[in-house]
């Protein structure tokens, strides 16, 4: 245990499974069941993480009730101070952290040492930015509304929901926890996390790191386990009072159960790019490249369909295809740019789209190769509507590229999607720029750029299928408080002016 360091109390024993957290202890399921967690590289059992019974979500539930009433009036400098503290302690450890995203998710080397760091720096900006919301509120005067003198003084502030449950995606287990814990946690929420299955290891890790910082026990609390034992269990338990969920349309189905509680979802996107005729387009395929290979493309942001007018498409297609070709592929411990997808399974279903465009005509750029969960990447052309990557989310290293003739036509494909998270467009023409932004029916439209989430104090949030509320630091606090009033009754104005 000794090379875990401070990370040996979350064993729960030698064979690298792994304890969860519950009334500030770690501790070992009474199920005495665990679910392993397959490395994506490997394709074999690289953890284990407890699979927790009903009984004990009860129990993490009570304690997370319990403690949130204490917690709340916890001086807010106060409760931004552990948050500081827990963001410096995840980012001393930014190595071990990293290396269990390597081994759980395949995300490359380097990509999992930043993530850690942009956690640890969400949670310090969520507690700075925490005090400044959370330390104001509003006075309100009667007299400005028809028919009411000077007799009502409502003075406003917020405050805690209760008890937030969190529901980060594999892609981010750390960035991705962490951007609902810190909201939750500086406005007085305690909070309850079920990390993915996949990323389990690494979201035990960073709670650990809330655990050193010193927050009261059952303040944040974390379980793990099978969504078919605990899943709709937790996000229909009667003690929760909101949830942040971010991932596929598992949120869709989690939105029609849960009860009247408010909902913070970050579902899938096909964030569309759409190139005009005057586009830099060494900065479009540039972007391209990193928007729709990153991370071998399993970002909910990452540009999944290529809206390009015929006229330059050739060129584009050209450039792209000169710097895919550059690309690194292979293992996550070597840094390579494309990595294994996280299962087999999406490995499957990345396939089957590229069959599908493959019977249906499309253009292959490269040659479709895979071995095991690593697909190289790979650019499809001539994509036409009829076939299903020009509509559905492959999140993998596989890009669709689609032939326009003008920009509306560019405006329609993004709109006729289900989704509607992010798009882009690429034009030096800026008046067109808004003018397209404004009609394309998306969250946020970046113009001359990939889409991304970050920084992570920008509003982020999706339309449609991609999800409710926004996410961002300042919206995610005031996401996570509700307002609450009070009124002082004045007798009818009786003192004498002068
Ligand atoms: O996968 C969904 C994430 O919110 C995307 O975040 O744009 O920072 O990669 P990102």
């Amino acid at each position: 245990m000794e090379e875990h360091g401070v990370f040996a109390a979350i064993l729960a024993s030698g064979d690298n499974t792994f304890k969860y957290y519950s009334e500030g202890e770690w501790k070992v399921s009474t199920s005495g069941k665990s679910v392993p967690i397959i490395n994506p590289t490997t394709r074999k059992t690289q953890f284990k993480v407890q699979a927790c019974t009903q009984e004990e979500v009860n129990k993490v539930m009570e304690s997370a009730k319990n403690a949130q009433k204490s917690w709340a009036k916890t001086p807010l400098w106060k409760r931004a101070e552990l948050l500081h503290k827990a963001a410096a302690i995840l980012k001393d450890h930014k190595k071990p952290i990293a290396e269990c995203l390597v081994k759980e998710i395949a995300k490359p080397a380097k990509d999992a040492a930043t993530e850690v760091v942009r956690s640890g720096d969400l949670v310090s900006y969520c507690a700075e930015e925490g005090v400044r919301i959370l330390g104001e509120g509003k006075f309100l005067v009667s007299d400005s509304f028809p028919g009411n003198e000077r007799t009502k003084y409502c003075l406003t502030s917020k405050v805690p929901l209760g008890v937030v449950l969190a529901i980060p995606p594999f892609n981010y287990p750390v960035n991705l926890a962490v951007s609902k814990i810190a909201p939750a946690l500086i406005a007085g929420n305690s909070l309850v996390l079920k990390p993915p299955t996949q990323g389990a290891v690494s979201a035990l890790h960073m709670v650990h790191c809330f655990h050193l910082a010193g927050f009261p026990k059952g303040v944040i609390s974390c379980v793990t386990g099978k969504g078919s034992e605990i899943g709709d269990f937790l996000t229909m338990h009667p003690g929760v009072n909101c949830i942040s969920f971010t991932g596929g349309d598992t949120g869709i189905a989690i939105s029609r159960k849960a009860g009247m509680i408010p909902l913070q979802m970050e579902l899938g996107g096909k964030d569309a790019c759409i190139i005009l005729e005057d586009a830099d387009l060494d900065l479009a395929a540039a972007s391209i490249v990193k928007g729709g290979f990153s991370y071998s493309g399993q970002r909910c942001t990452a540009v999944k369909v290529v809206l390009v007018m015929e006229s330059i498409a050739d060129t584009l297609v050209k450039k792209v295809n000169e710097k895919l070709g550059k690309l690194t592929v292979g293992p996550p411990e070597n840094d390579c740019d494309i990595t294994p997808v996280v299962t087999e399974s999406s490995a499957n279903f990345i396939e089957s789209l590229v069959m599908d465009a493959k019977k249906k005509g499309a253009t292959f750029c490269q040659e479709y190769k895979r071995e095991g969960n690593l697909i190289w990447p790979l650019l499809l052309d001539n994509v036409k509507p009829e076939m299903r990557i020009a509509w559905e989310e492959p999140f993998g290293p596989v890009l669709p590229v689609i032939r326009i003739g003008n920009a509306e036509e560019g405006i329609h494909h993004c709109n006729a999607s289900n989704f509607g998270l992010q798009g882009c467009i690429f034009t030096k023409d800026i008046n067109k720029a808004m003018l397209i932004s404004d009609a394309m029916e998306t969250g946020t439209v970046q113009i001359n750029s990939a889409p991304a989430r970050g920084p992570d104090h920008f509003p982020f949030q999706g339309l449609k299928d991609s999800g409710i509320g926004s996410q961002g630091v300042a919206s995610s606090i005031n996401m996570m408080t509700k307002i609450k009033s009070t009124v002082i009754n004045l007798p009818t104005p009786s003192y004498a002016m002068g």
